[in-house]
């Protein structure tokens, strides 16, 4: 069976600085990657390059077993969902919520003159009906508070029925109310054997789902630890990622982490 993702040593150089180097990761069919790493580690730059978006300096990557460099990255990106920071620029603030997910199916961020299919309309309300969103296909995406936003923005990378879901920092900015429910969704999502294979980057273990199966922790571009939660997520590998001596916790299926008192 093809792998999901495959990066074999990959690096992406710029201005003479590598921000991923040499990163070999994959992600077979049906996996739930959590990617953690502080900030400027290159989770942002990896993720574009699993999404497509970004070619690597060197290396090679393979998405849903296409050869990047060699396929038709339009088609390629039909088959990956993907929701992030960097999305929530290129949506307009004046279109609907609706058009917001509908608009995945066509490839494009924006409206133009194109006609819905019905089928797509109920799909895309069926999908903000699961992240939590009835009521508001009509409301515009400019007036929705960041969980709003974030939850809209999971919905429309699903709207493709993705083989590959990438989200990027989804509970970011949320309260707490907000980041649990996000957590129960994305929970009941990455535990539907349906649902596609997924990598998460956050920055914090209390944000990893339940049903979340593999880690992956980069620090400086490169990769420090890789492979299943239950080996790989340990207090010291933590530590030497965010570069501080920390405590780790399990509660049943969730996590916490904090630093270890001074003295
Ligand atoms: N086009 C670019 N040219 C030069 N440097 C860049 C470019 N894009 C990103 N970088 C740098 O690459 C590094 C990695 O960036 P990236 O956005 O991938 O980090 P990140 O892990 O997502 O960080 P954060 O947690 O803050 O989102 C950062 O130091 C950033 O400043
Ligand atoms: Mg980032």
């Amino acid at each position: 069976m093809t792998d999901v993702l495959e990066l074999v040593d990959v690096s992406v150089v710029r201005e003479g600085r590598a921000l991923i180097s040499d990163i070999s990761w994959s992600i077979a069919e049906g996996e739930r990657w959590v990617i953690l790493g502080p900030n400027g580690a290159g989770k942002t730059t990896l993720l574009q390059v699993a999404a497509s978006y970004l070619y690597p300096t060197t290396g090679t990557v393979a998405v849903l077993g296409e050869k990047l460099g060699s396929v038709d990255v339009f088609e390629l990106r039909q088959r990956i969902g993907l929701a992030g920071a960097s999305m929530l620029d290129r949506v307009p603030r004046d279109q609907t919520v609706l058009k917001t997910v509908l608009t995945a199916a066509y490839g494009m961020t924006a409206t133009w003159q194109e006609t819905y299919e019905a089928t797509d309309e109920s799909r895309a309300l069926a999908l903000l009906d699961r992240l939590g969103m009835r009521g508001y296909e009509e409301r515009t995406f400019g007036t929705l508070s960041e969980g709003e936003r974030k939850r809209t923005l999971i919905a429309r990378g699903l709207m493709t029925d993705p083989e590959l879901l990438l989200l990027d920092e989804p509970a970011a900015g949320l309260d707490l109310g907000g980041r649990e429910d996000l957590v129960r969704r994305l929970g009941a999502l990455a535990q539907d054997e349906y649902a596609p294979s997924m990598a998460m980057v956050t920055h914090h273990v209390e944000e990893i789902a339940p049903g979340f199966t593999h880690v992956l922790m980069i620090r400086q571009g490169k990769v420090l630890a890789a492979g299943p939660i239950d080996t790989e997520l340990t207090a010291r590998n933590l530590s030497l990622c965010f570069g501080l001596p920390l405590t780790l916790e399990r509660h049943g299926d969730r996590w916490s982490a904090q630093g270890l008192p001074l003295g």
